[in-house]
Parts: C-alpha cells; sequence; structure tokens
C-alpha cells in the first residue's frame, strides 16, 4: 500500500471523524473535541498551523551540503531523524471507527520504531487506551521501544504507569500535564489536575527512565520543568485540543528554547506537517519534533507500514530542506536559515 491509497482508506474509515484533508490546518474539523479537531473555535489547532506557515526560509544552495546528516540521539536511542511520533489513542471517544485501540498503537508504536524512530502511547478514561500502548512498546520492534506519556490523574495512579511502563521497555515517560482540565477526562467522569513544580519532582525521582513535561507552552511552566529535573519539555498546545486561542507552537518555542535549551531537551508538536516544517521547528530552537494527526491518518488508513513510509518522507524532505538551506548536519540549523531572524 503506497500512502495516497491509505490516505483514501483512512477517508473512508473515519467517515467524517477526520476528512482527510489535503491541507491538515483544523479547519473542517473546527470544534470537534472529542474528534479529531480542535477545541472551541478551532483557533489554537489552526494557529499551529498558521504559525509554522509564517516563518519564511533564507535559501541558500551555493554551497558543498549535498547529502546533509539527519541522524541524532535523544533519551539514549539513536534515531534516523529528529522526528518522533506524538501519542494519538483514544478510539473509542475520539470516534474513530474502523480500528481497534490495538491496532492504532501498533502503528503509531511499531510504525516509527521501523523507520529508526520512536513512536508514543497514549493514555485515556479506559484502560485499554495505556495497555495497548505498553503492549506494543514490549514487542521492541527493530530494537527499540517508545515513549509513555500518562495523563495528568493522581500522584499515586502516575507512579504505577511509570513502574509499568518502565516494566514494558519504555525508553522515557512523561505526563501531558496540559490535560489538566481536558474535555475527554472529564466528560468521562475521570478526574485530572493541574501538577506544581514539587509534584513534578516527585514524578521526576520516581522514574528510572528519562521523564518528559508534555504541554508546555510558556517560559514560566518551561523552566519550572527543567528545575524540577525534566529530561525534555515538549513545547505543546496538544494539538489545539485542550483549550481555545493560544498561539501556535512556533510563536512560543523561540523563547522558551532561549530560556531552557542545554538544561533540558526541547521538544515541539503542533501542525507540523511536512519536512519544511522539521526544519523551521529545528532553527526555531527544538532539538527534536513530534508529528500527531497525520500518522494517525497513515496509521488508520494502512498500519505500521504506513506510517513507517509518512515518516520516511518526511525524513526526506528535511533533508532536501537542508539543502536548499545549506545545512550540511542538524548543528547546523539555527536562525540563518529563517527569514529576518
Ligand atoms: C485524536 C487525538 C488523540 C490524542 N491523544 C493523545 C494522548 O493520548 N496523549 C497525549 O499526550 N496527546 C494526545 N494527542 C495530542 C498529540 O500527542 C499531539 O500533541 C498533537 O496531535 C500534535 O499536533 P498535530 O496533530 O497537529 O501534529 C492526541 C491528538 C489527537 C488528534
Amino acid at each position: 500500500m503506497n500512502l495516497p491509497e491509505a490516505m483514501d482508506r483512512a477517508r473512508e474509515k473515519l467517515n467524517g471523524v477526520c476528512r482527510v484533508c489535503r491541507v491538515c490546518d483544523g479547519f473542517a474539523c473546527r470544534g470537534e473535541v472529542p474528534g479529531f479537531g480542535g477545541a472551541g473555535s478551532g483557533a489554537s489547532f489552526m494557529n499551529n498551523v498558521s504559525a509554522l506557515a509564517a516563518v519564511k526560509l533564507n535559501v541558500r544552495v551555493l554551497h558543498g551540503a549535498s547529502e546533509p546528516k539527519t541522524g541524532t540521539s535523544l533519551f539514549g536511542v539513536d534515531l534516523k531523524f529528529p522526528i518522533i511520533g506524538a501519542p494519538v489513542a483514544g478510539v473509542r471517544i475520539n470516534r474513530m471507527a474502523g480500528v481497534t485501540e490495538r491496532e492504532l498503537a501498533e502503528a503509531m508504536i511499531c510504525g516509527p520504531a521501523m523507520a529508526g524512530t520512536l513512536g508514543s502511547g497514549g493514555d485515556g478514561a479506559v484502560p485499554e487506551v495505556f495497555d495497548s500502548g505498553l503492549e506494543m512498546i514490549s514487542r521492541r520492534t527493530a530494537g527499540r521501544g517508545g515513549i509513555v506519556i500518562i495523563k495528568p490523574v493522581s500522584q499515586e495512579v502516575i507512579v504505577e504507569k511509570i513502574a509499568l511502563a518502565e516494566k514494558a521497555g519504555a525508553d522515557a515517560v512523561g505526563v501531558d500535564v496540559d490535560a489538566a482540565a481536558f474535555v475527554n477526562m472529564t466528560l468521562a467522569g475521570r478526574r485530572v489536575e493541574p501538577k506544581t513544580p514539587k509534584m513534578i519532582s516527585e514524578l521526576v525521582a520516581a522514574s528510572r527512565v528519562p521523564f518528559i513535561v508534555k504541554g508546555v507552552m510558556s517560559v514560566a511552566d518551561a523552566e519550572a520543568a527543567a528545575e524540577a529535573g525534566a529530561a525534555a519539555v515538549v513545547v505543546s498546545n496538544h494539538g489545539g485540543r485542550v483549550i481555545d486561542h493560544t498561539p501556535g507552537t512556533a510563536e512560543v518555542l523561540p523563547e522558551i528554547s532561549r530560556a531552557v535549551r542545554g538544561k533540558t531537551k526541547v521538544l515541539v508538536d503542533g501542525g507540523i506537517r511536512s519536512g519544511v516544517d522539521v526544519l523551521k521547528m529545528l532553527a526555531l530552537g527544538a532539538d527534536a519534533v513530534l508529528v500527531g494527526r497525520p500518522l494517525a491518518v497513515a496509521a488508520i488508513g494502512g498500519g505500521a507500514q504506513a506510517v513507517k513510509l509518512r515518516l520516511e518522507r518526511i525524513g526526506e524532505e528535511l533533508k532536501a530542506a537542508m539543502i536548499m538551506t545549506g545545512c550540511p548536519d542538524l548543528g547546523a540549523v539555527d536562525t540563518r536559515v529563517i527569514r529576518g531572524r
């Protein structure tokens, strides 16, 4: 199965829950949470896409960087490119017909491993969401595990889940702290809460593998996470799903990166659709990026193989973008790549 075929199949299977638009920008699905869209007016999701689109590249082609190197390492794992699968889970609550939680988790975790990078498992209101991710991580496809992101439920339950994730072979664990009032959890009667810096320190202390704070949109939160000992922050507004009217992640990434890069790894997600988008995020200060909906659509249409193909396509586009901006390796990708910075 090729990628266009996988997209067509996903469109049929998803039956309107995601329209599999030519440009996945959050417009058609605005307000659809639960579902695939962004919260409220959809502005936070759409701002992710428009903030990236507003960044323009400086083209440099008179140079010798003909074979750019995209390899990197994160959480002690070698990655073929700095592009990771974001956790996308919760088939029942989000009404993803035509795919089971296990099938989605298999594609989202084994597909990235097959492509030489890492995928992520999510968490939700029902146990099968978390359990499916762990099952797929324990397979160690291509010698790789994956990342596990746990919902901000009680400390006690998170600590239990961290231990289970470590036992399954997770390379890193974390909490999506921005799900502190997430409608998908509250609708299901599951309690979530904001985490204090002290609580993050406790979770870091309870983890034997690197701990990630996912869902940071301010310098203050990023600094608190770094001080609490987080191995990484993910600059993210949860794909625009948790609150209306946030900026796009590309808007806040530079100030957050300036404040904490070097103390903790800076990852980012939201609206990343192509290798050019990846290059922009790296130039704005990210160490690596996460991709959500495009991989989920590939997963639903064509399983792990389609996720692998989608990631490899973005990786090839990143290489081409590095050639077009004169970057021989990831270390060379900085603000010079971007016009007006
Ligand atoms: C249907 C759906 C389910 C998601 N489930 C989770 C989850 O379980 N845990 C989590 O941390 N983020 C979850 N996310 C958010 C993604 O990890 C990621 O932050 C976001 O999708 C990135 O934006 P993008 O989809 O525009 O690439 C989900 C997103 C979608 C669309």
